[in-house]
């Protein structure tokens, strides 16, 4: 199956994958997770997804560490105030991107949620972990020996998910309205009739 929808060489449209769009819904971050490990294969294929990942004029202003020395994913936890999670991941692949403009921004968030996915279709669960001051970022730089030049913005953390345990405080999850979020046409205006 490809992603790259639309007409092919046979002149025939591709397939839809309606199951694509249910599991595309159901993505959600994990921040518990058991402590069997992640296969080191399985982290390959990760990157090799993430390397395809678009970025503005193609740019591909990352570098990725994967991290599954658990003493080191302790250290990352212990980095600002919302990388706690990583403490109990099996593995996790640090992001480190160069230049600070809002489409190397864009490109992170690109490649993390691509990962996530990814992740998913492996049966791995995931999520994200934002590195998000200075400071922070100087402590994971030292930690894992980044160049200057490269900015540790983020990590995915990676396991499989423990799901006796509660993944997120409420507040955390659940998604406002789509009336709330979206217009059609105009500012405010609803769907129409033939979207419903
Ligand atoms: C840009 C960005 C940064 C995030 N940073 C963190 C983080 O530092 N720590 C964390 O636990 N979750 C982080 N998250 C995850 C969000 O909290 C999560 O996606 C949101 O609460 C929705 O949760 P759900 O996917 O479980 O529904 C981040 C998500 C995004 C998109």
């Amino acid at each position: 199956m490809s992603l790259r929808a639309g007409l092919m060489d046979d002149g025939t449209m591709t397939t839809p994958t309606p199951d694509v769009l249910a599991a595309l819904r159901s993505l959600r971050q994990s921040r518990r997770f058991l402590s069997t490990p992640v296969d080191d294969k399985d982290l390959q294929q990760l990157l090799e997804v993430a390397r395809w990942t678009g970025s503005a004029k193609n740019t591909q202003p990352w570098h990725l560490v994967v991290v599954t020395d658990p003493e080191t994913n302790r250290a990352l936890a212990g980095c600002g105030d919302f990388a706690g999670f990583l403490e109990g991941v099996t593995a996790s692949i640090v992001v480190a991107v160069e230049g600070e403009s809002r489409a190397v921004a864009y490109d992170d968030g690109r490649l993390q949620e691509r990962v996530m996915l990814a992740a998913a279709s492996l049966g791995i669960g995931s999520g994200t972990a934002w590195f998000s001051t200075g400071e922070s970022r100087q402590r994971v730089r030292d930690l894992l020996g980044l160049p200057e030049k490269l900015d540790p913005w983020s990590a995915i953390g990676l396991g499989y998910t423990d799901v006796s345990q509660a993944q997120a405080a409420p507040q955390l999850s659940g998604r406002k309205p789509l009336e709330e979020i979206s217009s059609w046409g105009r500012y405010g205006q609803p769907a129409p009739p033939t979207a419903l």
